[in-house]
C-alpha cells in the first residue's frame, strides 16, 4: 500500500486518541500534535505499537493557536502529501464573565482553542493535501446545533460556516471538507471536573439510544469521511450524538 499520512491534532485524549487510533489501523501514518508533550509521545507509541507498525506515529508537540508554533507540524511533514487532516483540538474553555474584560476573555479563549488551532493547521497544510483526494475534517459539537455551551457553541457553530466555504474552495481540486458534530462522549477529558452523575445521566438520558457516546463512536465517523468511499461527501455536518438532536 502506497504511504498516506493523516495529521491529527489533539491526538493524546479522547476522541483525538481514538481517531488516530483508528486511522492508523486503517493503514496511516500519523502525526498527533498537542501541547502537552510527554502524553502525546506515551501515546503515539502506544498507538503505533497497538496496529503493528511501531514508528508510524509521531508526536510533534504544538500549540496550534500559536501562528508561530505551525512550522513545527509542517517541518514533520517535511514535504510528504497529506491525506487527511483531522482538527480535533478544542474544548470549552470557563472563565469570570462578571466583567466586560472576563467576557471578552472567555470568547477569544473558546475562539482560539476551537476556531483558531484549525484554522491555523488547516492552512499551515492545505499545500501539502492531497490532490486529487485530500480531506479535511473538522470537529465541532451538539452545542454548535442546540446551545448550552456559550462562547463554545459559537466557537463550535463557527466551524460551520467555515466548512461550507472551504469545501467550495477546495472542491474543484477534489479535496473534501466535512465537520463531525459529537453528542455526549464520556472517558475523555473534556469534562475534567466538571460532570455530575445528574449531569451524566441527563446527557444520557437526552439521546435516543439510551447511553453515553465513546470516543470509538466519533472515530468511526471521521474514518468513514476520510475513507475514499467518501468522495462524493462534501460540506455536510454529521451529528453522531445518539439522536440527542436530529440532522441540522
Ligand atoms: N467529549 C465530548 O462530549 C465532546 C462533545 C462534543 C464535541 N467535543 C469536541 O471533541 C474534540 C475532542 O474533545 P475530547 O472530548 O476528546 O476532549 P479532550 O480529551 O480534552 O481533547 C482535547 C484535545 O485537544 C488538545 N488541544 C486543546 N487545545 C489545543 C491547542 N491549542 N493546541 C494543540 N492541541 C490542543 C488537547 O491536548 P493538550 O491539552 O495537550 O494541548 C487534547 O488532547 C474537542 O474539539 C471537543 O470540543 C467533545
Amino acid at each position: 500500500m502506497p504511504e498516506r499520512l493523516a495529521v491529527v491534532s489533539g491526538g493524546a485524549t479522547g476522541i483525538g486518541a481514538a481517531v488516530a487510533a483508528g486511522l492508523a489501523e486503517d493503514g496511516y501514518d500519523i502525526i498527533v500534535v498537542g501541547r502537552r508533550a510527554d502524553l502525546l509521545a506515551k501515546a503515539a507509541d502506544r498507538i503505533g505499537a497497538e496496529c503493528g507498525r511501531p514508528g508510524s506515529v509521531e508526536a510533534v508537540p504544538a500549540d496550534l493557536a500559536d501562528p508561530a508554533q505551525l512550522g513545527r507540524v509542517v517541518e514533520a511533514v517535511g514535504g510528504r502529501t497529506v491525506d487527511v487532516v483531522v482538527n480535533n483540538a478544542g474544548g470549552y474553555l470557563g472563565g469570570d464573565s462578571s466583567t466586560l474584560h472576563g467576557v471578552a476573555a472567555q470568547w477569544r479563549a473558546n475562539l482560539d482553542s476551537n476556531v483558531l488551532t484549525a484554522v491555523l493547521l488547516t492552512e499551515a497544510l492545505r499545500p501539502a493535501l492531497r490532490r486529487p483526494g485530500g480531506r479535511v475534517l473538522l470537529l465541532s459539537s451538539i452545542a454548535a446545533q442546540r446551545g448550552g455551551g456559550g462562547p463554545y457553541s459559537a466557537a463550535k457553530a463557527a466551524l460551520h460556516g467555515w466548512a461550507y466555504h472551504l469545501a467550495q474552495e477546495l472542491g474543484p481540486e477534489q479535496i473534501t471538507v466535512n465537520v463531525v458534530s459529537p453528542g455526549y462522549v464520556a472517558d475523555t477529558e473534556f469534562f475534567d471536573g466538571r460532570m455530575t452523575p445528574e449531569g451524566h445521566q441527563r446527557r444520557v438520558d437526552a439521546t435516543l439510544v439510551g447511553r453515553a457516546g465513546e470516543p470509538a463512536d466519533i472515530a468511526a465517523a471521521v474514518r468513514y469521511l476520510a475513507s475514499p468511499a467518501a468522495g462524493y461527501v462534501t460540506g455536510q455536518v454529521l451529528g453522531v450524538n445518539g439522536g440527542s438532536v436530529f440532522g441540522r
